[in-house]
């Protein structure tokens, strides 16, 4: 089954083309077309994501990277067609609010043959609702204008699946994998911790009640004068600090750690930081690290309490980190470590690295799976506000 993947619920652009098999139970999925356009030096200035500006860069870029996409796959097939009027009004009326995007996706179609590709996989929630409603409607576009029926994809199950994939000679291999899964997703707008059984079906065991971890990251990192996004530049600092090795002058709280819940708060942690910046006055280099470290300690001892209660509570099998922070070495470091020592008959996976900040390759594999289900739908809508669980 070939499909056509689309991600715009932040700031990245994506879209890739997958050629996927199997079952449920053991999947492939070949990488034929992936492009992605990371919007962060416009963001940089603001030091977060402005949802306008976010909006207007997918509405601008999308046509292209779908066309490159195709090239890569070899599934680019220039030539004139004819547009019926029928389609032409369709498509204008899908876009009207975004004129520049539906001339470019017009002359496109004029241009380019029918692809063969059988489902078109699109993120619509949660995130950003206007940039989600680019993408949304770029696949609601093509569905009318190729005929190719669309599956809503929630970004975060393609986070929670894209962990499970491994990477074998460029194909990515689902398979072996023990249920119940707890999945531990971590990214710039959620931080919360899913039970899979059955196969994608989840169950929200706790979230946090404030801020995400990324957007901790991103947010102490902001006080600490280094550049967006946070989460990278603090790793860095702080993996310098464990190599010196040195003792540490600050110490971050661990809130909610012992609440008894599945639930995390990360606001604490940043007002702790702020506190302690205006007590201390400007940062030395050193200093900077030494923080650094002490935050991502501290946030990294929360999600392994809650992680390892849940671990014991649920009886899972597989533990998967999805999302953005999953990156982090630190992170990734600790909980190896601990399921190696404490849960032994755990297996722990982890996105392979290009899969985990956002991409439109999970959105294709999530794609694939609710495609089998037959999910597909004729009115698809963003929502910004989108949950995994019912
Ligand atoms: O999943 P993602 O790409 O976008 C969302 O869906 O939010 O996650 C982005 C978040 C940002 O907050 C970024 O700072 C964080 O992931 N991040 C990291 C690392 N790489 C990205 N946080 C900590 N350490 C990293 N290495
Ligand atoms: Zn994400």
């Amino acid at each position: 089954m070939k499909i056509l993947a689309i991600e715009t619920s932040c700031d990245e652009t994506a879209v890739a083309l997958l050629e996927a098999s199997g079952t449920d139970t053991t999947a492939s999925f070949r990488i034929l077309g992936n492009a992605l356009l990371s919007q962060i030096d416009i963001h940089k200035a603001y030091g977060g994501v402005f949802p306008a500006l976010a909006k207007r860069a997918h509405a601008e870029n999308i046509t292209a990277l779908l066309s490159n996409t195709l090239e890569e796959a070899s599934m680019l097939r220039e030539d004139v067609q004819v547009v019926s009027e029928e389609v032409r009004e369709k498509v204008e009326t899908i876009l009207e609010r975004e004129p520049g995007l539906a001339r470019a996706l017009m002359t496109f179609l004029s241009e380019t043959e029918r692809p063969s590709i059988d489902a078109i996989a699109v993120t619509h929630g949660p995130g950003l609702e206007p940039a989600l409603w680019v993408g949304v409607n770029v696949a609601r576009a093509l569905s009318v204008a190729w005929n190719i029926p669309i599956v809503p994809i929630n970004h975060m199950e393609g986070h929670f699946l894209a962990a499970l994939g491994e990477m074998r000679e460029d194909i990515i291999h689902i398979e072996n994998v023990s249920l119940p899964i707890l999945g531990l997703l971590i990214s710039g707008g959620h931080t919360e911790l899913q039970l899979m059984e059955p196969w994608v079906q989840y169950r929200l065991l706790g979230s946090t009640r404030d801020d995400a971890v990324g957007e901790a990251f991103d947010k102490v990192a902001r006080m600490m004068d280094l550049p967006y996004p946070g989460g990278p530049e603090i790793s860095r600092l702080a993996e310098r600090d464990r190599e010196d090795a040195g003792t540490n002058p600050f110490t971050l709280p661990r809130p909610m750690i012992d609440s008894g819940d599945y639930d995390f708060s990360f606001s604490g942690i940043k007002t702790a930081v702020m506190y302690m910046l205006k007590e201390h006055g400007a940062l030395t280099d050193e200093e900077k690290q030494q923080l650094a470290r002490a935050f991502e300690d501290a946030v990294t001892e929360v999600l392994w309490k809650k992680t390892a209660d849940a671990l014991a509570a649920t009886g899972a099998k597989t533990l998967i980190l999805g999302g953005g922070v999953s990156a982090n070495v630190h992170i990734q470091r600790v909980f190896k470590k601990e399921i190696a020592e404490e849960f032994s008959d755990v297996t722990l996976r982890i996105p392979v690295s290009e899969l985990t900040t956002d991409n439109a390759v999970m959105i294709g594999i999530a794609g694939f799976y609710r495609a089998l289900k037959k999910e597909y739908a004729t009115e698809v809508r963003a929502d910004g506000n989108l949950r995994l669980s019912s």
